[in-house]
């Protein structure tokens, strides 16, 4: 069994096929953490230790007691105003304005299955494949009438434990929810670092990682969105864990919106690592029945390093975060018209965007922006999705059907979360927008956020996107958010602490109704690239794209921090011109698409505007990413090297069996004179021997991941190598 619970310790003990974590309800009811790591037998109560510490209180129930306090002992869902100063997991606030409630143990259940989160993207075990199994625990205080149902489950082959929980009010009144977190961990000991993703726009994602010393380290979003700026994915690794090696856990945010997470180093040198919904804006009022749903943390445990910890993550992610027929689907090969025309274009240069793509051998055309309303710039239309057929030259089914009978699929871009103010929707429905009466609003590229708190708007907006999908037949969409969320104020709400939580909720039904009105469809999200890239976004949109920065090198560093919690099918990554139109970078065609084949690959460019020569090798560079996407979306992702530090930025995909292996790498640095780089491959059967395709000879495993694979010379810079492998069974 993977949960159990052990009558006479009152101790939970969830074990996953090499973790097990373990908390325990007290003498006086509270619960306590008691351990998260390698397999355990038995019980690990005694890690906790008790003694009389000055300014660090002792509760009423303790009575003479002076070495039971809540500032000192691990906790497994810690809250305000119980003597425990450190970050709580829960503030509330009751009618009188007194904060906090101290939370006791009321009932338990286990059950078979993974529970489910209303109106919010969960982990999911389809048919119980995995032999999940699910444990509620409900805690309470009665004085202030507040229920929490702290949600835990377990997949035990993917070693991935989630949480989750619901705060309720109960027994009359009203109380305000001021910080709720899904996920608290409390490590009695340890030296450790955290890693997190941090980045911009057009640079997402970058790798850091940072001791965790005494005092408070915090990220997160205020922006109404998971952001650029910080993605919520987060590690607590050991300081001597390596990719390979040592123990680190790993939190993945199953939400879209505002979000912290933070590392805390507590007077007693014990750690709290926690991750939730954004403190800022909530403020949450719950009257009697009440409830809200702070969203799932995915959480993994691994004693081997970095690797295995992503593999758990990212492919927890792809077999049960990520649904319908692209689940596991090769992902079409696209041709996307913003970096070819941005949004000059008519329905002629559409059609021969079209040719171009069947003749390169690609499998989708996708429309961006400036098909709608009269939208010529980024200054309109929003808000408006309905067709601008004179910039067309006619309807967008004509369009559509030329694009079906090539045998191409059709996709097109929305920004359904947007309105401009140059537009028919706002002219009639001004209130639809987030904007505070008497207060101009603060403007982001020209537009405001819709209203998503409300149903009314997400209705209005539903008919008109769904109309047009319906209407034209549309196989992709490209859902695109490009601002974040300042004022906020929706006219209807009696609390503006509910409307960044309500909207994210308006968003989430917006995107459930797609997926059961058009289950073929295919949704890619976007937010200025991937200021979105969440698990919550992925549970209904199967790859999301990963940067506005389509320059190779660039995105070596952004594909790699991306890879720490995600899988590679789910990232979008396109080749585009050189030099790159972001930062003017000149990289051969060869690198370009070598890196946009870690992702879901395709095109952003004017196939018009190349040669013969460069067209033939596009076609065939089509022809190869088909070959290998098999391995990209069910193989296993290999981290060979940083490339923020190294020479080389290697990288490569593994079948389960070991039998087919792609490594790949792209040279940083290039000077005279240079020592040979080699690249050391991993994920071998070892003692065997590899033939690779590209030379036609044979290689022995051993020696590839002992010392690797040398590099012959080639001057210029930022030259590519590949090597595919097939390993040779006697
Ligand atoms: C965002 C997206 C781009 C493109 C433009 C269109 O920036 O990330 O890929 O779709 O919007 O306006």
């Amino acid at each position: 069994m993977s949960i159990l619970f052990d009558e006479k310790a009152r101790s939970f003990t969830l074990h996953t096929k090499n973790t097990t974590y373990q908390m325990m309800v007290d003498q006086h009811d509270r619960l306590l953490h008691l351990y998260y790591g390698p397999t355990l037998q038995g019980g690990a109560k005694y890690l906790v230790t008790y003694q009389d510490r000055g300014f660090s209180a002792n509760p009423y129930d303790a009575g003479e007691d002076r070495t039971y306090s809540l500032d000192a002992l691990p906790q497994e869902y810690p809250t305000t105003g119980t003597g425990d100063f450190r970050s709580p997991a829960l503030t509330i606030v009751d009618e009188r304005g007194v904060m906090g409630c101290d939370l006791k143990y009321k009932s338990h259940s286990i059950t078979k299955g993974k529970y489910a989160l209303c109106g919010l993207p969960a982990v999911y075990d389809k048919d119980k494949e995995a032999g999940s199994r699910s444990l509620l625990i409900t805690l309470s205080d009665p004085a202030v009438g507040v229920e929490v149902d702290l949600f835990y489950a377990v997949l035990p082959k993917t070693d991935v434990i989630t949480r989750s929980a619901v705060i309720r009010k109960v027994g009359g009144g009203r109380i305000t929810v001021e910080k709720a977190l899904s996920a608290s961990l409390d490590f009695v000991t340890g030296d450790f670092d955290l890693i997190t993703f941090h980045g911009r726009h057009g640079m997402e994602r970058n790798f850091d990682r940072q001791r965790v010393i005494n005092r408070e380290i915090r990220i997160g979003s205020r922006r109404g969105a998971s952001s650029h700026q910080y993605n919520p994915l987060a590690i607590l690794a050991e300081h001597d864990t390596t990719e390979t090696a040592g123990g680190c856990y790993g939190l993945s945010f199953v939400y879209s919106g505002g979000f912290v997470c933070s590392a805390e180093k507590d007077q007693f040198d014990q750690i709290r690592f926690q991750m939730g919904l954004a403190e800022y804006g909530l403020s949450y009022p719950l009257a009697d029945g009440e409830e809200l749903v702070a969203p799932e943390v995915i959480m993994s445990y691994s004693a081997a390093g970095l690797r295995q910890l992503s593999w758990n993550l990212s492919e927890t992610i792809r077999d049960h975060v990520i649904r319908g027929p692209w689940q596991h689907k090769i992902r079409p090969v696209l041709l996307n018209s913003w970096e070819a025309f941005y949004m000059d274009f008519d329905g002629e240069k559409l059609r021969h965007l079209a040719d171009e793509a069947k003749d390169l051998g690609m499998d989708m055309l996708v429309l961006d922006d400036g098909w709608f309303g009269h939208r010529q710039d980024d200054s309109s239309s929003l808000g408006d999705w309905f067709v601008w057929e004179e910039k067309l030259g006619g309807p967008l089914r004509s369009l559509v059907d030329y694009v079906h009978e090539k045998g191409l699929l059709f996709g097109l871009w929305f920004e359904p979360e947007m309105v401009s103010e140059d537009s028919r929707l706002y002219q009639e429905h001004p209130d639809y927008a987030l904007t505070i009466p008497g207060r101009k609003p603060v403007r982001g590229r020209y537009q405001l956020v819709l209203d998503f708190s409300r149903k009314e708007v997400v209705d209005a907006i539903y008919e008109q996107v769904s109309t047009v999908i319906r209407e034209n037949a549309v196989d992709y969409v490209k859902w695109d958010y490009n601002r974040s969320i300042i004022d906020v104020f929706s006219c209807e709400s009696p609390c503006q602490g509910k409307v960044l939580y309500d909207y994210i909720l308006g968003l989430y039904d917006f995107l459930e109704r797609l997926h059961r009105d058009f289950p073929e469809l295919l949704i890619e999200g976007c937010s200025g690239g991937g200021g979105r890239f969440d698990a919550g976004m992925l549970y209904y949109t199967p790859q999301i794209w990963c940067s506005d920065n389509t320059d190779a090198i660039d995105r070596l560093k952004i594909q790699y921090g991306t890879s720490f919690g995600y899988p590679a099918m789910s990232m979008g990554a396109h080749v585009s011109v050189s030099p790159n139109e972001q930062c003017g970078r000149e990289v051969s065609l060869k690198t370009r698409s070598l890196v946009a084949m870690a992702g879901t690959y395709g095109y952003e460019l004017d196939p018009g505007c190349m040669g013969e020569e460069e067209k033939e090798q596009v076609r065939q560079e089509i022809r190869h990413q088909k070959e290998v996407a098999p391995l990209i979306l069910e193989g296993r992702y290999y981290r060979l090297s940083d490339p923020f530090t190294a020479n080389v930025t290697a990288w490569g995909f593994v079948s389960g069996d070991q039998s087919q292996a792609l490594f790949c790498g792209v040279v940083m640095d290039v000077h005279c004179n240079m020592p040979t780089n080699y690249v050391r491959f991993a994920g071998l059967t070892p003692h065997v021997l590899y033939r690779n395709e590209g030379d036609g000879r044979v290689y022995p495993s051993d020696a590839l991941m002992a010392v690797g694979m040398p590099l012959a010379f080639e001057p210029g810079e930022y030259k590519s190598y590949e090597w595919k492998l097939t390993r040779v069974d006697n």
